[in-house]
């Protein structure tokens, strides 16, 4: 059992954080703890599951709603969203917000003081398999307010992956957890249901640099290019192909919980940029996914990239835009990273998967 005695709270760890930083105001710890607020109420509202009447489709008696990205929004991405919205609009620490689920920009109302940091949020990643009962979490991401513009513009949230102050996710998995950066390590607390406190149960966490685990949806895969396949086909092929070792395969379709599985035991996820669409330069989305995932990866000795430069360098130009993205164990990463850079040469009779009757043949 979690025991307060023998563990620190969510707010204990940060205060101590601070103490490293003297001239800080608190504003920032009062932040963090609001975020974790909205994610406790988002948990909740999760676990109630049918019951909560939660289930399904926004609006859907007018036809559902379809956010900026062209996707059917949920009720509980609505919901999830509203919580992130109220529950840290007050405290006078935002100059601003960017959401999946809203297209611009949302302003701080002026009854409220405004603040020097936006918070950018994924209120809730892996809805599309909410009503399947599969783990499902919100992601967010803390940046300056750099510029003085009042109201925040989009442009003020176009800052690289490098420049966040923190990053994290909560999981609303069989027990809810949080896990952040406050950019020195990664921490998980789980959420004590009944204190109502997220506790540290995960300091330091590391993920390991090697693994023999990937994630990829493999429907996918006619569109890939050609350094994705080799090394797909490579983990493929086992302890008989060129990595002389057998793979696993995992693909739960919710990113959050994919990134919680490599940092617990290592492993690497890709949802590269692929030929489906040539409007999508990939899924996943930069500022509210890629970045603070990528940033949680790093801060735990991992890399992230889009398969050709590190993720955190790249420098945003737009609030909603896609990114190719690879994550996890640092070796594993920066060898796809290799296989873009390589010229591509290895597509023979060589790669058993790509011949004539292989796997992965197009
Ligand atoms: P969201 O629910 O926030 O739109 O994000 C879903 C993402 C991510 O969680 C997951 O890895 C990916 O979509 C799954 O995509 P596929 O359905 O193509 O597998
Ligand atoms: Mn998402
Ligand atoms: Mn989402």
């Amino acid at each position: 059992m979690s025991s307060i005695e023998q563990r620190s709270t969510l707010t204990q760890f940060l205060i101590e954080e601070r103490r490293r930083f003297p001239q800080a105001r608190g504003d920032f710890n009062a932040l963090i703890l609001d975020v974790a607020l909205a994610c406790k109420a988002i948990a909740k509202s999760v676990a109630f599951g049918e019951l909560g009447g939660l289930y399904g489709n926004h609006a859907e008696d007018q036809g559902g709603s379809i956010n900026v990205q062209g996707e059917t929004q949920k009720k509980l991405d609505v919901l999830s969203n509203q919580l992130f919205v109220r529950i840290t609009e007050w405290g006078g620490h935002l100059a601003g917000m960017a959401s999946e689920e809203m297209d611009t920009p949302y302003q701080i109302p002026t009854r409220f003081p405004r603040g020097k940091y936006l918070l950018v949020f994924d209120p809730l990643d892996g809805s599309s398999n909410i009503d399947v009962n599969v783990s499902v979490g919100s992601i967010f991401s803390i940046l300056r307010h750099v510029g003085q513009s009042d109201p925040v513009t989009e442009q003020d949230f176009l800052q690289p992956g490098n420049q966040q102050v923190a990053a994290g996710y909560a999981l609303y998995g069989p027990t809810t957890m949080l896990i952040l950066s406050v950019g020195n390590g990664v921490s998980g607390f789980t959420l004590d249901p009944h204190l109502g406190e997220f506790m540290l149960t995960h300091p330091r966490l590391k993920v390991p640099e090697q693994s023999q685990e990937f994630a990829i949806n493999a429907s996918n895969s006619r569109f890939w290019e050609a350094p994705v396949k080799r090394y797909v086909d490579e983990c493929l092929a086992g302890k008989t192909g060129p990595r002389g070792k057998d793979f696993n395969m995992r693909w739960i379709a919710s990113m959050v919980a994919e990134a919680h599985r490599i940092l617990m035991r290592g492993g690497v996820f890709l949802y590269p940029r692929d030929s489906k669409d040539p409007s999508k330069p990939g899924r996943l989305r930069l500022l509210y996914e890629a970045n603070p995932i990528g940033f949680l990866m790093e801060q735990a000795g991992g890399r992230a990239s889009t398969g050709q430069v590190p993720m955190l360098t790249v420098q945003p130009t737009g609030l909603h835009q896609r990114i190719g993205l690879v994550f996890g164990s640092k070796e594993e990463v920066e060898r796809i990273e290799r296989y873009h850079a390589e010229p591509v040469e290895w597509h023979d009779e060589h790669n058993p998967l790509f011949s004539e009757r292989g796997l992965f043949r197009d």
